[in-house]
């Protein structure tokens, strides 16, 4: 994986070192952008909200989520990648995080990048995270350069598994694991792992 991924943005080639924050993306009717100082307050209200985080393992503190936010925000200068915040235009400065990680634990799949996210509630089912999805993909094949981009999630999780399946990623039972971070007893042990290579993603 690139940790010095060439960027592009409005026109110009640019390094991370460039853009510590990471590009902005535009879709058609979404903003994803560096993260700002006044985002970890609705990101923490998201995070502490027990409908978003049922499939996440749980709501966690305003510290908490002010140290992920600060993770996915260095995340685009350690790699080239991370999650951005998404913005939607005229409506809500913040609606949610979403993009690509590498994961901080050991699974079979691994070494590996992976797309995820997380919106409010009240943005869920109007195709926020599909359409920001697409626009992540597209970054991590062709500006960060990467071959695979995969994404995973608890089995029950439909919402996401149906987001994976929009997109054109791919599930094998094969690749079905249990998260050694939760352990077997927890409900959300059973994940899923999808797949997608970037000669399917151009290809679709
Ligand atoms: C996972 C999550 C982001 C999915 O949100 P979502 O709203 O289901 O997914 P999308 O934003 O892609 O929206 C798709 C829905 O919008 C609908 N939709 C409405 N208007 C639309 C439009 N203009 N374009 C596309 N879809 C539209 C689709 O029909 C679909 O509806 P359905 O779910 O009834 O089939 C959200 O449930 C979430 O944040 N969950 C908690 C965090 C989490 O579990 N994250 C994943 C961890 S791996």
């Amino acid at each position: 994986m690139p940790g010095t991924a060439g960027h592009r943005d409005a026109g110009t080639d640019v390094t991370p070192a460039d853009l510590p924050g990471g590009p902005t993306l535009r879709t058609e009717r979404l903003i994803l952008r560096p993260w700002r100082a006044e985002d970890r307050e609705p990101f923490a209200a998201l995070n502490a909200d027990d409908r978003v985080t049922r499939t996440l393992a749980g709501s966690i503190n305003r510290a908490a989520s002010d140290a992920m936010a600060a993770r996915f925000s260095e995340s685009f200068t350690q790699h080239g990648f991370g999650y951005w915040a998404v913005e939607l235009p005229g409506v809500a400065p913040f609606i949610g995080a979403l993009g690509l990680s590498v994961p901080g634990f050991d699974a079979p799949f691994m070494p590996a990048v992976e797309i995820g996210w997380r919106l409010a509630f009240d943005h869920w089912g109007k195709g926020y995270a599909t359409e920001g999805a697409r626009a992540a993909l597209d970054y991590g094949f062709d500006a960060a350069g990467l071959e695979e981009i995969v994404s995973f999630t608890a089995a029950g999780n439909t919402r996401s598994r149906a987001v994976m399946e929009r997109l054109g990623m791919r599930s094998d039972p094969k690749d079905d694991f249990g998260h050694v971070r939760l352990g077997p007893d927890h409900p959300l042990y059973h994940h899923v792992l999808y797949r997608l290579r970037r000669e399917d993603w151009r290809g679709r």
